[in-house]
């Protein structure tokens, strides 16, 4: 079955709200594992806007799966991240004024260098590093010169498509069948040469089937939809709800 990696920084986000020490991202990802979530993701963003450094590092000490930081590719998150070892840093873009992560890492771009020096630094130590890059042939290509073991697809356009796809006029279905052969494409091509592929941003109940059904993507990161949900129905019901789903496709 594909995995379920549950991203919590929104958890944080409800915390960092009133400055409260709760809702404990912590206990929150203990809910999630003993659910049957197979990892835990946390997006260490540089203004600590959710996620703070005491949540990774407490996470460290008590994720069981697989713990999977997100973070830009700067030098000074890279040395958080030698200092933490989590089990995989996922590499992602980072803009201050954005409400989440809005595109995928460009590995072809200017940044390529700072790309590698992080994915260099942090291979060195054993940590498995992925790069959240958009379903492009150019980008799976770049990604692979760059010597990552994995990657991490970006579904937001075609998550967009969907919610566009329910609205009256239905337009946009064609849009999300389009943007589902990207994420096929993108998965085949990576698989060929041996990458590890996840999947994620924007994934919710009713729109995740399709691309946990696409051959070679072996995990999906959910955050927003899932701690949503959570917050009328509990973390635990939450998390089995989206395992069921993910159950029934695989
Ligand atoms: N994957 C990556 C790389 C992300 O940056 C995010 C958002 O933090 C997610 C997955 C989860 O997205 P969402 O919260 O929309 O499910």
């Amino acid at each position: 079955m594909i995995s379920l990696h549950v991203n919590i920084d929104h958890v944080a986000t409800l915390r960092q709200a009133r400055g409260t020490p709760y809702p404990d991202p912590v206990w929150a990802a203990s809910i999630c594992e003993l659910a049957g979530a197979q990892g835990i993701t946390v997006h260490l963003r540089e203004d600590r806007r959710h996620i703070q450094d005491r949540d990774v590092e407490l996470l460290r000490q008590t994720v069981r799966g697989v713990l999977n930081l997100e973070m830009a590719a700067t030098s000074a998150m890279v040395e958080r991240a030698l200092a933490i070892r989590p089990d995989v840093v996922t590499l992602v873009p980072e803009r201050r004024e954005e409400r989440t992560t809005e595109g995928g890492l460009d590995c072809t771009g200017s940044h390529r260098g700072q790309v590698a020096a992080a994915v260099q630094a942090l291979g060195q130590v054993g940590i498995a590093v992925s790069l959240f890059i958009a379903p492009e042939a150019s980008q799976v290509r770049a990604a692979l010169q760059l010597g990552v073991p994995r990657i991490e697809l970006h579904t937001g356009h075609y998550c967009d498509a969907t919610l566009d796809a329910r609205r009256p006029d239905g337009r946009s279905k064609e849009r999300a069948d389009a943007e589902l052969e990207h994420l096929a494409a993108a998965a085949e091509e990576a698989v060929s040469h041996g990458l590890h592929v996840a999947a994620g941003h924007g994934l919710d109940y009713n729109n995740v089937r399709p691309v946990a059904a696409i051959p070679g993507i072996e995990e999906l990161n959910i955050g927003h939809a899932l701690i949503a949900r959570a917050v009328l129905v509990g973390l635990d019901r939450a998390t089995r709800d989206m395992l069921d789903i993910l159950q029934s496709v695989s």
